[in-house]
């Protein structure tokens, strides 16, 4: 079955208690059942992660790179959290990697702080998904789908 990836960035872990009024109610492990379902709608399994550091999220996107290289996978949907903002490692794993991404974010960070309106990875994106919640992540997997053709 071909793998989706869904990597999320630094403090998602945290998603249900932390400012339910800018990211919801809904937690981390919700939000991996979201995914599983539109996966699963799709014909494709969920290969879901967290983690609190940039240099794991390099590897993971690196070996979603080789998976999709080996025809395993369609690519990867990134919530990158603050490392959008801040990291270029993460771009230049997407383009070492040649992974197709779909970056999402939860809230709508155009409304937020000004630091929040640049992310690094969007230019390495093949698209991005803000402000529709945690719905985003369903939206970005049914969109990476379509745009691989898979
Ligand atoms: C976020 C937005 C980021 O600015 C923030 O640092 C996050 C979550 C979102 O999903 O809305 O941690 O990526």
């Amino acid at each position: 079955m071909t793998t989706v990836f869904v990597l999320n960035g630094p403090n998602l872990n945290l998603l249900g208690g932390r400012e339910p009024e800018v990211y919801g109610t809904a937690t981390l492990a919700d939000v991996e059942r979201l995914c599983r379902q539109t996966a699963g709608e799709l014909g494709l399994t969920v290969d879901f992660r967290q983690s609190n550091r940039e240099g794991e999220l390099v590897d993971w996107l690196q070996e979603a790179g080789a998976a999709v290289a080996a025809g395993a996978g369609i690519g990867a949907v990134l919530n990158p959290a603050a490392y959008s903002h801040t990291s270029i490692a993460l771009p230049d794993a997407i383009e070492g990697a040649r992974l197709p991404v779909v970056e999402v974010h939860i809230s709508n960070v155009y409304e937020r702080e000004p630091f929040r309106h640049h992310s690094y990875v969007s230019a390495v994106a093949a698209g991005v998904v803000v402000g529709f919640g945690v719905i985003g992540y369903q939206l970005a997997i049914r969109g990476l789908h379509q745009l691989r053709g898979s």
